[in-house]
């Protein structure tokens, strides 16, 4: 029997969103069940989550969690057979802003309070502390869910096992140490071979620590954090468990990312009739002010603004290409850093003809960007694992991108000489963090789009390329099997879909099945 897996997160499509997290969560939980995982999402209670889930009712009290009395309701994500336990304190995770920042971008001062009660609630849910049904393995993503193997590695009675993915090193849930005492860390995990950080409290390293197993989402990526350049300061840590760091790579959820039936776009396409895809070129052009014409090259660039993305270099480099390429139209998506933000729309003004800027977050536009741009720059001085230039290659959107982290991974990137075979590439891949690299890079992406027989190959080549989640979540499946191999046979945490309303209520979850 395969083992009771709960995923706890902070972001799950379509429940919250700010990023790839979000994508790869929801990813893998749909992939997990197809593979017949009892696998049930546990995540905040956030508004939007209340939103799209559905057939929720309240499974469970946790009086006396970090934060206040919370409870524990039970539903399934919208439209889905993905079953969800939402962590519900309505002064935690009810507020305008996104889960992490308040509007005006500014992190909430209680999010280590916020983000340890995620945690808690998992422990005591996994230990039998409510009616819910215990998981045979507790699967942490990110810092937001690190504290959990801490916990339950603390609880010290029969407990699950537990794995913690990171998906992105950078960000680590830092605190004042003090707090430690408050969020219930015991004083024996508080040194510096425990949570203790350069003097403060950090989360992601509790996990590293703790975790019976870490997984991370790329090859290249799990060799770079074992080194300094990469790990952020915790290369020491994940040295110390190297031989208990696995890679294993992100799918593409083609429920959601699919240019034969996306709902987004305003024409279908697809690698053998690819005629759909000048209708959302056009279309992308007109959403982002651009005057349209099938024929001029269209880049885009669409992320979190931010270092990581490489954000400041693009702002470089894109006043260099519009100069030497007239024709070039240029469209930019995301948000992210305030100060990069107001560069891109400062640039904006100024190149109002060719270079359109959307700031916001905007889930339409973004399928729309990727399925009507001729190519995607994605720079990234490190790269976990980089969902959107997979997006970008499934829609025949070439990309242009770092050869770091999951991208290296990903992408087959184009010889150099510019007669070249196209052979099996799907993009063009740079080194270095200088204008003049990312600059020549997309100078031969644009070398290549004036070929069109060798630009065609590009794209078809990308949009048959397998990246679907099947293999991954194999590969999970199999983790999980060897950290729990006795998992009996038993019920599930959250008993199947809705149309028994009103049947029997058992050990507190409502049965449906
Ligand atoms: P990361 O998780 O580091 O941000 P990924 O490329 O793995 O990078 O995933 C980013 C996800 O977030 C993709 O689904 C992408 O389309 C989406 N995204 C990023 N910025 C925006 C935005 N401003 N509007 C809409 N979607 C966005
Ligand atoms: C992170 C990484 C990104 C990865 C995503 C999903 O946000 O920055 O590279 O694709 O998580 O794993």
């Amino acid at each position: 029997m395969l083992p009771r897996v709960m995923l706890v997160t902070s972001e799950a499509l379509p429940l919250a969103k700010t990023g790839g997290l979000g994508d790869a969560v929801s990813g893998l939980a749909r992939a997990l069940r197809d593979a017949l995982v009892d696998a049930t999402l546990f995540m905040p209670a956030y508004e939007s989550a209340l939103h799209a889930a559905s057939g929720l009712e309240k499974v469970a009290d946790l009086p006396g969690l970090i934060g206040g009395d919370a409870e524990v309701w039970a539903g399934w994500v919208a439209d889905t057979e993905i079953p969800v336990l939402l962590l519900r304190n309505d002064a935690l995770y009810v507020r305008p802003g996104n889960p992490y920042l308040d509007p005006d971008g500014r992190e909430f001062p209680d999010n280590g309070i916020r983000f340890a009660a995620l945690a808690q609630a998992a422990k005591r849910i996994s230990v039998g502390e409510t009616p819910i049904r215990v998981p045979h393995v507790v699967h942490a993503h990110d810092w937001h869910a690190a504290l959990t193997p801490l916990y339950l590695h603390a609880a010290g009675i029969k407990r699950p096992k537990t794995v913690l993915t990171i998906h992105n090193l950078a960000f680590q849930g830092n605190f004042p140490l003090h707090l430690a005492e408050e969020l219930g860390i015991p004083p024996a995990y508080r040194g510096s071979d425990g949570v203790e950080f350069w003097g403060n409290l950090n989360f992601m390293k509790a996990g590293l620590r703790y975790a019976d197993r870490i997984t991370t989402v790329s090859a290249t990526y799990a060799r770079e954090i074992l080194t300094p350049a990469f790990g952020h300061g915790l290369e020491g840590v994940l040295g110390l468990r190297a031989h208990e760091l696995h890679a294993i790579s992100n799918g593409i959820d083609t429920e959601v990312w699919d240019p034969g039936c996306d709902p987004y776009l305003p024409e279908h396409f697809s690698a053998l009739d690819m005629r759909g895809k000048i209708r959302n070129k056009l279309e992308m052009q007109r959403a982002f002010g651009l005057p349209t014409d099938p024929e001029a090259p269209l880049l885009a660039m669409g992320s979190r603004l931010t270092s990581q993305k490489m954000a400041d270099l693009a702002i470089k480099v894109f006043p260099l290409l519009l100069a030497a390429h007239p024709r070039l139209q240029i469209a930019v998506l995301g948000c992210g850093e305030r100060a990069l933000e107001a560069a891109l729309r400062d640039l904006a003004s100024h190149h109002s003809r060719n270079l359109g800027v959307h700031i916001g977050y905007d889930e339409r536009r973004g399928h729309l960007l990727h399925a009507g741009a001729d190519m995607l720059l994605h720079g990234s001085r490190f790269e976990p694992f980089g969902l959107t230039p997979l997006y970008s290659m499934l829609y025949g959107t070439v990309p242009i991108a770092s050869r770091v982290g999951g991208l290296a991974d990903s992408i087959a990137g184009l010889p150099s000489a510019p007669d070249a075979e196209v052979g099996s590439a799907t993009g063009i891949l740079f080194d270095g963090d200088r204008p003049a690299d990312m600059l020549a890079a997309v100078e031969r992406a644009l070398e290549a789009f004036a070929q069109p027989q060798r630009w065609s190959a590009l794209q078809k080549n990308g949009m048959t390329r397998h990246f679907g989640w099947e293999a991954s979540a194999a590969e999970y499946v199999e983790l999980y099997r060897m950290l729990a191999p006795v998992a009996p046979v038993g019920a599930p945490m959250v008993a199947r879909r809705p149309e028994t309303a009103g049947a029997p209520v058992e050990a507190g979850v409502r049965k449906r099945a």
